[in-house]
């Protein structure tokens, strides 16, 4: 399962808390300490293969025995609790077993990460590439702030840069809180506020790494407090300094503004000119204490834009952790840049065979134009600018290492291209969150410059004007783009309308043509549009992309546009206030070179992504409903009004009654949960039902009308639903067609409506299904046996797949779409026989006293032999009614594909199909007119 950030950051803290008291022996509990740290970042440590005690087999002959081993990925060395204070003492041994993780034999190179923890102590290694020293530590209590340290247990990428998120976070707080009072107290226009806090951040983030001589700002702010008769105006001094900055006619020539560059880039455009009064000028001063250097310039972008001009109160936020939450966190931003850019190009400049190569593949990148068509503050490019800048060096060691290797000189560092800032195209609708992404810009560009020097000097800043422009995204055309990236903006139909009026959406309704679907599904189109082909794209999207009509509008259409999607994370939520479930879909459009290799949820898959963003082999998007299917299965009658439903005592007291045979109104009420945890699955309920009688037929069972119409009257004559006022006395969904199949059954079957397992029960025919129940027409145990098979459970798994947990079954999507197989009269017997015992084994598990979840659950873990082996031969015989071989019958790569074989023939006609001939379908035909004349 892939987890946000955010969501990882939730575990640790109830981890955390869970562990903080623990004091006993290092073995006892490290075990399931590693278990759950891995359950935080969503990985199943069993799954993912970790090994424990793994033993290491020394040259020598001796052996040592790591705590926990992944291999490829880290080793954990676990410590017990009154070590963490000394785990200085415990590094060798941890990077002695690091070094022995590696096995030249297998060609298997040592890990990437050593963990060596004491449960109350943490410290992260990377000795591949830090080998000196550990690359982050901290306490227990510190784990949830400093979780993208261990990212990788998650299989991302971690992120050494807590400390520097902190100091953001304050920064941007205290920022935040300035801009509020000047606000608050109206001290100038919001534009001219908003460019004070702009160009004053710059200014001290500049002056914090060399741009701009002696700290001007705090220089002035200084001044400013020291001025004891308030002579003077941070309005005329800031404002004079800002000034400067825009002008290149006029230079100082001493004191504070002495050497003061030309910055331009349009940031200073409008120099502001706000007073300040004392307390914010002290504010100020407490801003400029920060070293802005160390400002990590998108999360800084992010907090500001998210709470500067939305009346966002930090106070009513609370702590200032909980104003460190509201941004969207790099590891969730890689998602999208590791595919589209980062691995493509890496892999690219690895296969580089030559110096000439290798130029062409900088030259290629050093081209690359980046879209991000909804920035926000601009996170996604800044990630990807700073990678960009990353892969560039990389390049260039990649030639140089050539030119080493041919023996010729390299070519020197100035004469090869540097990615430039503006090959970074972003479109946003909110002009602050414009402006804030070209600062965020402005500083990666001076943080990369530093980082890696350069030979463009970094002033005046490069003009972003046309980069990054203020628009609504659907009205303008695009730049040209080679990668498409980020996270445009989520809205419902109904939301839509209120947020953008009727007009805006009669406009969207007729320029794409797709009727009013997710906001983010007209960005999956554009983008789908405006990719040439090997272009690349990342988006993030409500799930409803992968399904249904949402699907259609957009995977669907990305798909039809030649789009391959290689890389995605079908569902995991997404931080901030939305609380929406996600997909991040990244996909390449008509490749040149098809792609080789595929991922969901960071797991390689084979053979490709389907729109459903499952394994193609997997996907049942095609399938149809087949018309022989239909009138089959049911859902059972939809109450509409809970005063229906009695409990035993009061359905035995109806049917003791004299005054009419009250059974026939009075029935055993079968829910979902009786099948998955009664031991006998039966009902445990009881319920009112009419069934589809008159008025004066329901007469004739007063005491269980009298029942109805002090219950359910009164709700139901408030209902907006004609039918249901109109006919009280009645289930409100009575299921007319299902009354009908069943009559004459001497029993049926019933399939739970949720739950990870298809799990089937017996009905008697007095039984009521419930509404999360599925009533099946069919009384033979061939039935039972096919509806139990793993064929069919693979088929319910897939079909009735919800992106938000276990799958439902419905008839429509499941039952209705299963081709059936059509066998013989012995293997047709073979299959009931087989039933039969399942049956049989089943109740002997259940034993009067577990229901089937837990049975099953059992049965997974090794437990009821016979049961699993009864299912054995029932899925054998099954698979051979199909004509499968035996093999195949749980494997879903064999099994999905087969099915979805038949199913399209059956459908397009080319195979007779008629699986259910012995039913009547005239059954109950005469009841059903008679109570559905009216
Ligand atoms: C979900 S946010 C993503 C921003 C950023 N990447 C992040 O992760 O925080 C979507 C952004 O789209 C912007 N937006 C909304 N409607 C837009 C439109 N019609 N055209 C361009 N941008 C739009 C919003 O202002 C918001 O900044």
């Amino acid at each position: 399962m892939t987890l946000s950030g955010q969501e990882v950051q939730r575990n640790l803290r109830v981890f955390a808390r869970r562990w903080a008291g623990y004091q006993g022996k290092e073995r006892a509990e490290a075990q399931t300490f590693v278990n759950e740290l891995f359950a935080c970042f969503g990985s199943d440590r069993r799954e993912a293969g970790v090994v424990y005690e793994s033993d290491q087999v020394r040259p020598g002959g001796a052996h040592g025995f790591v705590d926990a081993l992944w291999p490829g990925h880290c080793l954990i060395e676990m410590k017990r609790p009154s070590e963490a204070a000394r785990l200085e003492a415990h590094r060798a041994q941890a990077l002695d077993y690091w070094r022995h993780s590696a096995e030249p034999s297998s060609d298997r190179p040592a890990v990437d990460y050593v963990v060596l923890c004491a449960f109350k102590a943490f410290e992260v290694w990377q000795p591949g590439r830090f080998p000196m020293h550990p690359r982050a530590a901290f306490s227990l209590d510190e784990l949830p702030d400093r979780y993208d340290a261990l990212l990788f247990l998650g299989r991302q990428r971690p992120l050494f840069t807590a400390a520097r998120r902190e100091l953001t976070t304050e920064a941007a707080e205290r920022t935040v809180v300035l801009y509020r009072s000047l606000r608050d107290r109206d001290a100038s226009d919001s534009d001219e506020l908003q460019s004070f806090v702009l160009q004053t951040v710059w200014s001290l983030f500049a002056a914090s790494l060399g741009l701009l001589p002696s700290r001007p700002v705090q220089r002035i702010v200084r001044g400013l407090l020291g001025d004891e008769g308030g002579v003077r105006s941070s309005a005329a001094d800031l404002g004079y300094l800002f000034t400067l900055l825009n002008r290149t006619d006029l230079r100082a020539r001493g004191g504070v503004y002495a050497d003061t560059p030309y910055v331009n880039g349009g940031l200073f455009q409008e120099p502001a000119h706000v007073h300040l009064e004392r307390d914010e000028l002290e504010l100020l001063a407490e801003v400029g204490e920060y070293d802005w250097g160390q400002v990590e310039p998108t999360i800084f972008g992010s907090l500001i834009e998210g709470f500067l001009p939305r009346d966002r109160a930090i106070e009513a936020v609370g702590t200032r952790r909980q104003f460190g939450v509201h941004y969207t966190h790099e590891s969730d931003i890689l998602k999208i840049v590791g595919p589209t850019i980062v691995e493509p190009w890496s892999a690219r400049i690895q296969a580089a065979g030559s110096v000439d190569d290798a130029v062409r593949v900088l030259t290629g990148l050093c081209r690359l134009r980046v879209l991000d068509p909804a920035c926000g503050s601009g996170n996604f490019l800044y990630v990807a600018y700073r990678e960009l800048r990353d892969l560039e060096q990389l390049c260039r060691g990649r030639i140089a290492h050539l030119a080493r290797g041919a023996g010729v000189a390299p070519p020197e560092p100035a004469s090869l291209p540097q990615y430039p800032l503006t090959n970074l195209h972003g479109i946003e609708l909110d002009v602050f969150a414009t402006r804030v992404t070209r600062l965020v810009l402005w500083m990666g560009h001076k943080l990369a410059a530093d980082r890696y020097g350069t030979p463009e000097p970094p002033l005046p800043l490069p003009d972003l004007d046309q980069a990054i422009i203020q628009a609504d995204a659907l009205r303008v055309v695009w730049p040209e783009a080679d990668v498409i990236i980020g996270n445009p903006p989520f809205n419902g139909s109904q939301r839509l309308r209120e947020d953008l009026g009727d007009e805006y959406l009669r406009w969207l309704e007729t320029t794409f043509g797709i009727g009013i679907r997710d906001y983010c599904t007209y960005w999956f189109r554009r983008t789908a549009d405006h990719l040439a082909p090997g272009g690349r794209a990342g988006l993030v999207g409500t799930n409803s992309v992968a399904q249904g009509r949402g699907r259609e509008a957009s995977l669907d259409y990305v798909i039809e546009r030649g789009g391959m999607i290689t890389d995605a994370v079908p569902t995991q939520r997404w931080p901030g206030e939305a609380k929406v479930h996600v997909s991040i879909v990244n996909w390449t459009r008509a490749p040149a070179v098809l792609p080789e290799a595929f991922r969901l949820n960071g797991e390689p898959v084979p053979g490709g992504i389907a729109a459903d963003l499952v394994p193609i082999a997997l996907s049942t998007i095609q399938a149809q409903r087949l018309l022989a299917n239909q009138g089959v299965a049911f859902q059972g009658p939809i109450p509409v009004g809970d005063g229906f439903i009695l409990d035993e005592a009061e359905a035995a007291s109806l049917v003791q009654l004299g005054d009419a045979d009250y059974r026939q109104v009075v029935r055993p009420y079968l829910i979902g949960d009786d099948i998955a945890e009664d031991p006998r699955q039966e009902p445990r309920r009881w319920i009112i039902d009419f069934g589809l009688r008159s008025l004066e037929e329901a007469a004739r069972y007063p005491e269980a009308l009298a029942i109805v119409r002090n219950r359910v009257l009164p709700v139901r004559q408030s209902n907006n639903r004609e039918y249901y006022r109109r006919y009280w006395w009645r289930l409100g969904e009575p299921r007319a067609e299902m009354r009908s199949a069943l009559r004459g059954l001497q029993r049926y079957l019933a399939v739970g409506a949720t739950g990870k397992r298809t799990l089937l029960a017996w009905c008697a025919p007095s039984w009521c299904p419930s509404n999360a129940v599925y009533a099946i027409a069919l009384e033979d145990d061939y039935a039972f046996g096919v509806l139990s098979s793993s064929a069919h459970g693979l088929w319910a798994a897939r079909r009735g797949s919800t992106l938000k947990g276990d799958p439902r079954y419905t008839n429509t999507t499941v039952f209705d779409t299963c081709p059936w197989p059509d066998p013989t009269g012995e293997r047709r017997g073979r299959i009931a026989e087989a039933a039969q015992r399942v049956v049989t084994e089943r109740a002997r598990a259940c034993a009067g006293q577990r229901g089937l979840t837990k049975v099953y659950n059992l049965v997974d873990e090794g437990g009821f032999a016979d049961l699993a082996a009864a299912h054995d031969e029932l899925d054998v015989a099954v698979a051979a009614a199909y004509g499968w071989p035996a093999g195949v019958a749980s494997d879903p790569y064999e099994v999905i594909p087969r099915l979805m074989r038949l199913t399209a023939e059956i459908a397009e006609d080319r195979r007779p199909y008629s699986p259910f001939p012995e039913r009547r379908t005239d059954a109950g035909a005469e009841e059903m007119t008679l109570y559905l004349v009216e």
